[in-house]
């Protein structure tokens, strides 16, 4: 399938200060795209830039082909671009079931939000079995499981992930990768994630991108990735 989000030669930052530098990724139709690096590289902030939250100084955003630019996030969202936040951060005081319906806020068809609500207690059980319980109260993978389905209740064209696996314990950590792959081969959207878990990321994805100091330093398939010496020694620690 074709190309569905490119940023193209974006510089982007906070104020004055540019921390993103001349940077060109894309991700095409049903992709799964990782984005590594270590702190401070940049990674959060390429996701703020692409919802419009951060600066841009340079560059362009396009989703379907449409410059959404100039575009101010609450419209991007409706355009499909929808960012699962670092750390979650569910309404910890209220429940998981309205947690996950306020993913849909924007939308006004209904029918389709009942059905998109139907789709992701499929895919997370945990939200149908905790349904009244709140989400402050949940354990941390399963926060992250109401954080991903508050998400898809947007509708996205690209789901945008930034450390879905943070904090969490090895099996919960690949379990989120899991359901990351479920997504993908049930809905049918392009994904765009960022980790810092470099090496699990790898394994998930078609493709990645690796970034040092805002650029782009490599990119390839998740294997070439996950395979180039340099790459290991320097991002992955093996
Ligand atoms: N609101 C802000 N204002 C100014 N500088 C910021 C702001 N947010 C982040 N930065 C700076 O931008 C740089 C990149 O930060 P960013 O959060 O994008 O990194 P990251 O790759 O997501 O790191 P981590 O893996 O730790 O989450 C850092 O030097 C950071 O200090
Ligand atoms: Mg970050």
């Amino acid at each position: 399938m074709g190309e569905v989000l490119r940023v193209e030669n974006l510089t982007a930052g906070y104020g004055s200060v540019s921390i993103i530098r001349d940077l060109s990724i894309e991700v095409s139709g049903r992709e799964i795209v990782a984005v590594i690096g270590s702190n401070g590289a940049g990674k959060t902030t390429l996701m703020l830039s692409i919802m419009g939250i951060a600066d841009i100084m340079a560059g362009k955003i396009i989703l379907d082909g449409e410059d959404l630019t100039n575009v101010p996030s609450y419209e991007r969202v409706v355009k499909g671009l929808v960012l699962c936040l670092e750390r979650r951060r569910l309404f910890p005081d209220m429940s998981v079931y309205e947690n996950v319906i306020s993913g849909a806020f924007r939308r006004r068809d209904k029918a389709g939000v009942k059905q998109d609500y139907e789709m992701v207690s499929e895919l997370f059980p945990i939200i149908e079995q905790r349904r009244n319980q709140l989400a402050g109260t949940l354990s941390g993978g399963e926060q992250q499981m109401v954080a991903i389905a508050r998400a898809l209740m947007a509708k996205p064209r690209v789901l945008l992930l930034d450390e879905p696996s943070v904090g969490l314990a090895p099996i919960a950590r690949k379990l989120v990768f899991e359901k990351i792959k479920e997504i993908r081969e049930k809905q049918g959207i392009s994904i765009l994630v960022v980790e810092q878990d470099a090496a699990l990321a790898l394994q998930y994805s078609d493709r990645a991108y690796v970034l040092e100091q805002g650029r782009v330093q490599f990119s390839g398939t998740g294997l070439e990735i996950l395979n180039s010496p340099v790459v290991r020694r320097s991002y992955i620690g093996l």
